[in-house]
């Protein structure tokens, strides 16, 4: 048998070869700076250099892989609150107390426009990382914000449009944990207690290069159409990634970073998960679930009790398959046939192996009440009986919303919102791809939390919805919720951080990437 070049090759290596891209870099940022302030007007309790830069880490045994990733060193302040994850393209984490004001110089070392999101977190529009606020190869932003919302699990990542995908594919992905004296108070497990994992997804070639979407011919046009799936899970950037723990407990913070992956995360001997928090922190109590739901861009926290662990005894976290996801098997059979990558779908992944040490148990108590939530007033949202309602629509092989695409600074008419509002919205997903049926898809909304008020499903959709439920964490602050097929969720939130243009859209970045993102508009 000969050779054959693994499918994306060539898209990869314009990707990673550094310079292939120069020429066609698009020109959308030339007065897309954000506008700068007064000098002397913000004055930064911490400040740090950004650079997303290209680099080869180690991932596989032999050759290193070509990567693009952050950079991050602390010009002023505490020089703890940036840390590294070893031996990986991923991060930093940046840890800071709520109320920390930060300034953030972005460097822009790639070969492509980009500029950076700040994903959760309620931050002035200029700051935002709006694709409009994009730099050039070289370019440069100032981001310069306080840090408001409570403590949890934020992130960040590339937001430049039609690159989101192939950016944060390439190893552009951070942390950005924020901790406040209320959760301290609990006393939750800390320090090396308090472990993050980011899982993500990716293919490689035969050299040990990321393979992403080849976009000559119709199965590249799938692979968009149903989003981009990894052959392997990396957590934290490695592969077959193995925690070692105390016999204690333990605080752990997962993300998952894939581009359009939904992970249904279950312990392979069935043991439930407790849930202490979601998105935009802590939960009001923890939650028993026998599996957990984790779309792209949401985050759970864990707390594990690992002093019932025999020393050295060993668990998997997997994810199995989900139903709905990846189109099915007539999906998978048609990508196969044109020789595409299988989206994996279907089969049980291994996520990470656990593994306990030999020291002392020791048991911890885990607090029954974790946080206070100012209960739903859902008679203060001025549109109650009428919510805001967004279709997912599919036109042409291309996802959008109310029957729109993404377009840099369009704002329809029923995308405005006031300024210290509350509103109910609601996503219905209700298109679907012909024979192919419907697809989940994780909706995302900038510059706001809400809560989870209301799920509902079509009849005959109650299979897919029914195999993702008992998984699902609607319990707190969320910023991204998973929409199945034939499902409509109602999200109540408000709209209290600050008027401007902000983006909502579907987090399976290639469906962001094709346009299934718009603007919305906070008005004073
Ligand atoms: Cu993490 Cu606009 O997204
Ligand atoms: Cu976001
Ligand atoms: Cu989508």
């Amino acid at each position: 048998m000969t050779e054959r070049i693994p499918p994306g090759r060539r898209r990869f290596l314009a990707f990673a070869s550094g310079t292939a891209l120069l020429g066609a870099v698009p020109s959308i940022a030339k007065s897309g700076s954000p506008p700068g302030r007064a000098p002397g007007e913000f004055k930064p309790d911490l400040e740090i250099e950004l650079r997303a830069v290209q680099d080869q880490v180690a991932i596989l045994p032999g050759a290193e892989t070509r990567v693009w990733r952050y950079r991050a060193k602390v010009l002023q302040g505490d020089a703890g609150a940036v840390t590294t994850f070893p031996r990986s393209y991923l991060g930093p984490a940046i840890r800071v107390y709520r109320g920390t004001r930060v300034r953030i110089h972005f460097i822009n070392e790639l070969p492509q426009p980009s500029v950076v999101h700040w994903h959760g977190l309620i931050v002035p529009e200029a700051m935002d990382g709006h694709p409009r606020f994009s730099v050039q190869p070289g370019g440069r932003i100032l981001y310069e914000f306080e840090v408001r919302n409570r403590a949890g699990t934020y992130w960040f990542h590339p937001h430049s449009h039609g690159h989101t995908g192939e950016q944060v594919y390439g190893g552009l992905a951070g942390l950005f944990i924020v901790l406040d004296e209320e959760e301290r108070a609990l006393g939750l497990p800390d320090g090396e207690h308090d472990v993050t994992l980011v899982i993500q997804d990716r293919s490689f070639t035969a050299d040990n290069q990321l393979r992403y979407i080849d976009d000559t011919g119709m199965s590249g046009m799938m692979a968009r159409m149903m989003g981009f799936h990894g052959e392997q899970v990396l957590v934290n950037g490695q592969m077959d990634f193995k925690l070692t723990v105390e016999r204690k407990s333990y605080r752990l913070r997962l993300l998952n970073g894939s581009n359009s992956r939904i992970c249904k995360l279950t312990w392979q001997n069935g043991a439930p998960l407790t849930v202490i928090g979601s998105d935009g922190g802590l939960l009001e109590a923890p939650v028993q679930k026998p599996y957990v739901m984790l779309a792209p861009a949401e985050r759970v926290e864990l707390w594990v009790d690992f002093s019932g662990w025999a020393p050295g005894e060993e668990r998997l976290l997997q994810s199995l398959p989900v139903a709905a996801a990846g189109g099915g098997r007539l999906m998978g059979g048609m990508m196969n046939m044109m020789g595409g990558a299988p989206s994996k779908s279907d089969s049980v992944i291994p996520v990470l192996t656990v593994r306990s040490g030999s020291g002392a148990a020791e048991q911890q108590q885990l607090p029954q009440r974790l946080a206070t939530f100012a209960p739903l007033q859902l008679d203060r949202a001025a549109n109650r009986s009428r919510p805001r309602t967004f279709h997912v629509t599919m036109d042409r092989m291309r996802w959008g919303l109310n029957g729109r695409v993404f377009e840099m600074n369009d704002v329809a008419p029923d995308e405005v919102v006031r300024l210290g509002s509350t509103e109910v919205w609601e996503f219905v997903n209700d298109a679907s791809m012909g024979m192919m049926g419907g697809m989940p898809h994780p909706m995302h909304i900038h510059t706001a939390q809400f809560r989870v008020i209301k799920r509902s499903v079509r009849p005959g959709a109650e299979s897919a919805w029914r195999d993702v439920n008992e998984g699902l964490v609607d319990e707190g602050w969320k910023d991204t919720v998973l929409v199945m097929p034939g499902e409509t969720v109602r999200l109540l939130m408000r709209f209290s951080g600050y008027a401007g243009l902000f983006l909502y859209h579907c987090h399976n970045l290639e469906h962001e990437d094709m346009g299934m993102m718009r603007n919305f508009l906070i008005k004073a």
